[in-house]
């Protein structure tokens, strides 16, 4: 099962930054700062659709030694989300899933939706790799991002990147020089990363045990069947975690500050 957990996230990372130019260029700089950079969290984004949901998502990291700890509701981008935590290894990565509530959306994003599901092979929907598909219905077509992208972010992004991990987080509490969160926000601001401002540059605070920032997803030029363009893909994240009165540090995440983060990905203008 370790070795399992090992494989899992070697490939994840290696899917990752292969795509993710940018989240390798930060954990390059971080390094060569000679800091040891470890995951807090990933995160996973998908449809609350049976076939490809938290729960079947879920499935390889359960296989691989995980349980779910808790579940959290977005009512305003209309998600659900579970998160779930290695039984024995406490420097496990946690891993944090969610889902978008199709019913809750107009009848034209649920038609699109199922029809791309529809096209997954069953052998893959039946398999754990699932994980690892990325995008698992064919080339996305640009018309159809920016029609979801009218009633969601999310489901745009789901749409064209489909089953990666959709960020890694380094892990604040392990680093040496950058160990705030407004020190590693201003290094990375020195470096030409462009810092999630949703609800402010920081989210959450010491008193909620934890703070989480992130950079904006890099653009990359993807094929879609309407040709070619810039799209944001995947991007990194940031947290520092604190120990609550009875000395236990805080191990899970706050709905808010989750809100504004899923916001990393939302399409934008380059200057
Ligand atoms: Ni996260």
């Amino acid at each position: 099962m370790e070795n399992k957990k090992s494989f899992i996230f070697n490939k994840l990372w290696d899917i990752y930054i292969s795509q993710n130019p940018d989240v390798h260029k930060v954990y390059t700089l971080l390094t060569k700062e000679g800091e040891n950079v470890t995951n807090d969290h990933i995160a996973y984004r998908t449809f609350n659709d049976p076939r490809i949901n938290v729960d079947k998502i879920s499935q390889a990291f359960i296989s691989a030694g995980y349980k779910f700890v808790q579940e959290y509701h977005f009512e305003e981008k209309k998600l659900f989300a579970k998160h779930f935590e290695h039984k024995t290894d406490k420097n496990a990565p946690r891993v944090f899933i969610s889902e978008l509530k199709l019913e809750e959306f107009s009848d034209e994003l649920q038609k699109i939706i199922g029809a791309e599901i529809d096209k997954i092979l069953t052998n893959l929907l039946n398999s754990e790799d699932i994980i690892f598909a990325g995008n698992a219905w064919g080339k996305p077509s640009f018309v159809t991002y920016n029609k979801l992208r009218e009633e969601s972010e999310y489901a745009a992004w789901v749409y064209v990147f489909g089953f990666c991990a959709n960020h890694f987080t380094v892990n604040i509490n392990a680093l040496k020089k950058y160990n705030t969160i407004q020190k590693l926000n201003s290094f990375l601001k020195e470096k030409g990363f462009m810092v999630n401002n949703a609800g402010g540059e920081v989210k959450g605070s010491p008193e909620e045990l934890l703070e989480q920032s992130s950079i904006m997803s890099g653009k990359i030029k993807l094929e879609f069947t309407d040709g070619k363009h810039e799209v944001p893909s995947c991007f990194y994240e940031f947290a520092k975690r604190y120990t609550d009165s009875t000395g236990k540090l805080f191990s899970g995440f706050i709905a808010k500050s989750a809100n504004k983060i899923f916001e990393s990905t939302n399409f934008y203008k380059k200057d």
